[in-house]
C-alpha cells in the first residue's frame, strides 16, 4: 500500500471497513481551492526561506496549475484510498513534477493545512452570505417603501394590539438582518487568522515566516498559539451560531408569511412562482418555500449544537473528531445560502391586500389605546382611562361595531372629556401618527428609517 503517506510502519493494509470510516474526500473535497491557495502561499515562503530552490517552487505552481484545471474540468480522479483532499492533491502534484511535489509539505502538518484551509474557504462564503444578508435587506426596504402607508394589526400574543404600518413591520426584519451582517462581519475576523506554521501541533524547526504567508492568504494575522491553532474550532461554532441565529429570523418571517396567506387572515399573496400546489385539492396554493425555510431551521441548530458537542470533550490538540466539523459546517453555509436567495426573490414577488390588514386592525379595537392616551392628556390618570376604555370596547363589542362607530353621545357616556376630536385619535392613521417617538411606526419615522438603512447598504 504505497499509496498511503505513512504506510512503512504497517504490517498490513488497513481494513476497508476502516478506510471507508476514515476517509473524508467524499465531502471535504470541496475545500480544493483553499487548499491549493494555501499550499502555494506555504511553498512560496519555502522557497523565500531558502527551505527549497526557485525551481522547485516554479514545479509546485506549475503541477497546481495544471490539477486546478483538471479539477474544474471534472476530470481530477478523487481516491477514496488517499482519505482526504490534501492528501489527493498531494499525491497527483507529486505524480505530476516528482521530488517538488514531496517537498512541499515540508514545516506543515495536515493539521495546520486543513484549519487553514477550513478558514480560508469559510472566509469566502461569509462574504457571499454578507452580500446575499445585503440584497434581502434591499428586497425588504423596497417592499416597505411600496406599502408605507399600508396598516397591519400589530399583535402581541397573536391578538390584535395596536394599528402599525406595514414598512415598519417589515424594518423589524431589516434590523435583524442588519445584526446577522454585522455578527459574520465581527466572526469573520476570528475566522481570518492562519494556523499554518504551527505544524502537527508544536511549531516547526525550519524557520518559517507566517507573517509573510498571513499577509498573501489576506489574513489578518497569525494563530499565535500552535496547539490551538490546530485544534480548536471555536471559529467555525461561531458562525454557525450567527447563521443559526439568521434562519431563525427568516423563521419568524416565514412563520407570519404562512399565517397572512392563510385565508383566515388574507392579508398577502406570494407570487405563484414561490408557490406549489397539491395532488389532490385543486383549489390549494401552499407556502412550501417559508414552511421549509422553518423547518430547516431546526436542522441548522442542530448542526450548531452537533458542532458544540464535537469540541466540549476534546483535548489538546488536534483530534480527528475534528474531521467532523465540515459536514455541519458546509450544509450550514449551503442551508443558510440557499435560503437567503430564495427569500430575497420571493420578497420582491409579495402582493399586500391592504383592505384585509386594515379590517382586521379595526376589528381587533387596535386604537383602544389611542382612547386611552386621549383621556390622559385631558386629565384623566392613566389607570381610570384604561378603565373607562375597557367599559367603551365592552359595549361596542356587544354592538358589533369598531370604537371609531360609536356616535359621540355613546362616547361621551363613558367620559364627559370626549370630543369631536376623538375620531382622528380613534382612526388607524391617526394611531400611527401619534407614535412619533424615535423607533415609532409613525410614517415620517418609517420613510427616515428606509433612507437611513439605504444609506448603510450603499455606504
Ligand atoms: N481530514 C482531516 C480533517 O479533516 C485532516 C487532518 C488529518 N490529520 C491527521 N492527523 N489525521 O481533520
Amino acid at each position: 500500500h504505497k499509496s498511503q503517506a505513512w504506510s512503512a510502519l504497517f504490517s498490513e493494509p488497513m481494513s476497508d471497513l476502516v478506510k471507508r470510516y476514515t476517509a473524508s474526500v467524499g465531502f471535504d473535497q470541496r475545500l480544493w481551492r483553499a487548499d491549493i491557495q494555501g499550499s502555494l502561499a506555504h511553498a512560496a515562503m519555502l522557497q523565500r526561506q531558502g527551505i527549497i530552490g526557485a525551481e522547485d517552487l516554479a514545479d509546485i505552481r506549475r503541477g497546481m496549475a495544471r490539477i486546478t484545471q483538471e479539477i474544474e474540468a471534472g476530470q481530477f480522479e478523487w481516491k477514496l484510498d488517499l482519505e482526504d483532499v490534501h492528501l489527493n492533491v498531494e499525491a497527483r502534484l507529486t505524480q505530476l513534477v516528482g521530488d517538488a511535489g514531496k517537498r512541499l509539505h515540508t514545516g506543515r502538518s495536515r493539521n495546520d493545512q486543513v484549519a487553514t484551509d477550513v478558514r480560508l474557504w469559510l472566509r469566502g462564503e461569509i462574504d457571499g452570505l454578507s452580500a446575499l444578508l445585503r440584497e434581502l435587506q434591499s428586497a425588504l426596504l423596497d417592499l416597505a417603501e411600496q406599502n408605507a402607508d399600508v396598516v397591519l394589526p400589530g399583535f402581541t400574543h397573536l391578538q390584535v394590539a395596536q394599528p402599525v404600518s406595514f414598512g415598519h413591520h417589515m424594518l423589524a426584519y431589516v434590523e435583524m438582518f442588519g445584526r446577522d451582517a454585522e455578527r459574520l462581519a465581527d466572526v469573520r475576523k476570528r475566522v481570518n487568522r492562519l494556523p499554518l506554521g504551527a505544524a502537527a501541533l508544536a511549531g516547526t524547526s525550519y524557520p518559517l515566516d507566517r507573517q509573510s504567508v498571513a499577509r498573501e492568504l489576506g489574513m489578518d494575522g497569525i494563530c499565535h498559539n500552535s496547539l490551538d491553532a490546530v485544534s480548536d474550532r471555536d471559529f467555525a461554532i461561531e458562525f454557525t451560531a450567527a447563521a443559526t441565529l439568521a434562519m431563525v429570523h427568516v423563521s419568524r418571517l416565514s412563520e407570519e408569511l404562512v399565517l397572512w396567506m392563510s385565508q383566515n387572515f388574507g392579508f398577502i399573496r406570494i407570487a405563484d412562482r414561490f408557490t406549489t400546489g397539491s395532488s389532490i385539492m385543486p383549489q390549494k396554493k401552499n407556502p412550501d418555500v417559508p414552511e421549509l425555510a422553518r423547518g430547516k431551521t431546526g436542522r441548522v441548530a442542530g448542526h450548531l449544537v452537533a458542532l458544540v458537542t464535537l469540541m466540549k470533550g476534546q483535548p489538546l490538540a488536534y483530534n480527528k473528531d475534528n474531521q467532523e466539523d465540515k459536514e455541519p459546517l458546509f450544509d450550514t453555509v449551503d442551508t443558510l445560502r440557499d435560503t437567503l436567495r430564495i427569500f430575497a426573490e420571493m420578497m420582491r414577488g409579495i402582493t399586500v391586500n391592504r383592505d384585509a390588514m386594515e379590517a382586521a386592525a379595526r376589528r381587533g379595537f387596535a386604537t383602544a389605546t389611542d382612547l386611552a392616551d386621549y383621556l390622559v392628556k385631558k386629565g384623566l390618570p392613566f389607570r381610570d382611562a384604561h378603565e373607562v376604555v375597557a367599559h367603551a370596547v365592552k359595549a361596542a363589542q356587544q354592538q358589533g361595531c369598531d370604537l371609531s362607530e360609536l356616535p359621540l353621545p355613546a362616547l361621551q357616556a363613558f367620559d364627559g372629556r370626549i370630543e369631536q376630536d376623538v375620531y382622528e385619535v380613534l382612526s388607524l392613521r391617526g394611531s400611527l401618527e401619534a407614535r412619533r417617538v424615535a423607533g415609532g411606526t409613525a410614517p415620517d419615522n418609517v420613510r427616515a428609517e428606509i433612507a437611513r438603512h439605504r444609506a448603510l447598504l450603499a455606504g
